[in-house]
């Protein structure tokens, strides 16, 4: 299906999807920041350190929402998604071969999509042995029907100075553009620690949220510090089930914040280290949540202070 076709395919899907995007007429001044129009040069950005490239504060995580049986409902279902992300002035879409079909779906949509020149391409090597990575990377370029990645990261610290070797050479050629490596729910802490003190790299990818902070301590003054791009995984990490029916706090609403779900990223993305989260969602209208909180206003240091004395009350 071409992305003409696709289009035709969805449209309805996709008109309902956005027809609640624009900003109502009744719009705070808090909404006059964000700008009128949901979309590319509208959406916060950052800069990655060693490269100056621009990136979106909100990116897209892909381990289990997308990672479904390759269907042709499914992969409409998943291109409708995608192609709202990108709407929204998204870029970024994180996966790794560790997510099931997640990388077969993403080349299905991208496909479909026409492959939008805004994506910036983000996976990950996750398997012992040198010979078995540049496999694995090569194929992972097969199933996204891509040629070369924005960013290659080492998931977990699996074999990472094999795979380093290679993608040092591979960052060279032009393969791959950015180096990271990958943790998360705090493990491996104190290795990652040593290796981004010594190792140059370009990003670091870890879980940080209101209420695992553990990384504030250490890592994420230690990746300001070195110049490291920091990619925040697992920004809900189950946080919803303590803020189920809670009113969020005055000073977030003034901030034009609306859902809890933005006030976690908001959370997250306003920490100076930070260059984005990847939230994951199954839903366009969860999407469309999550990708708001790229938008407008972020808090400032008191106000940082203030959400997560406001989150402990809720524990
Ligand atoms: N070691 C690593 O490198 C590593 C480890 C973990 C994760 N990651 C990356 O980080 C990404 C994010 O982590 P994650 O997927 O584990 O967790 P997450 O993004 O923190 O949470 C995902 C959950 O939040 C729900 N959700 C999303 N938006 C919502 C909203 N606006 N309102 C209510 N519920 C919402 C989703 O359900 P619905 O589908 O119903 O919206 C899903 O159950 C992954 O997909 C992956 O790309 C990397």
């Amino acid at each position: 299906m071409n992305r003409r076709q696709f289009t035709k395919s969805i449209s309805l899907l996709t008109a309902a999807t956005m027809a609640p995007l624009a900003f109502s007429n009744t719009k705070s001044k808090k909404d006059l920041a964000a700008g009128a129009v949901l979309g590319k040069g509208n959406i916060l950005t950052n800069k990655i350190p060693s490269s100056g490239q621009s990136i979106p504060l909100i990116g897209f995580g892909t381990s289990r929402n997308i990672s479904l049986d390759l269907t042709p409902e499914n992969i409409t279902k998943c291109t409708a998604l995608i192609e709202t992300f990108f709407k929204l002035g998204g870029t970024m879409i994180d996966s790794s071969p560790m997510y099931g079909t997640s990388e077969q779906m993403i080349g299905h949509c991208l496909k479909n999509l026409d492959y939008p020149k805004e994506l910036f391409s983000t996976t990950k090597v996750w398997t012992r042995g040198k010979q078995e990575g540049i496999e694995q990377m090569r194929q992972s370029m097969k199933l996204w029907g891509i040629k070369k990645f924005d960013l290659m990261q080492i998931h977990n610290l699996v074999d990472w100075q094999l795979h380093l070797d290679t993608l040092r050479n591979w960052q060279e050629e032009g393969i791959v553009k950015h180096i990271g490596i990958t943790t998360s729910h705090g493990r491996s802490h104190a290795e990652l620690e040593k290796i981004l003190a010594t190792v140059p790299l370009d990003f670091v990818q870890l879980t940080y949220n209101v209420k695992d902070r553990a990384v504030e301590n250490r890592l994420l003054p230690l990746a300001l510090d070195r110049g490291i791009a920091v990619i925040v995984n697992r920004p809900f990490n189950g946080l919803f089930g303590y803020s189920k029916n809670q009113e969020l706090p005055e000073y977030m609403q003034e901030l034009g914040c609306k859902s809890w779900a933005q006030f976690y990223l908001k959370f997250v993305i306003s920490h100076p280290a930070v260059t984005c989260a990847i939230p994951a969602t199954s839903k366009a209208k969860h999407l469309k949540d999550n990708m708001l909180a790229g938008y407008g206003e972020l808090p400032d240091k008191k106000t940082r202070q203030l959400m997560v004395e406001s989150f402990k009350k809720l524990i």
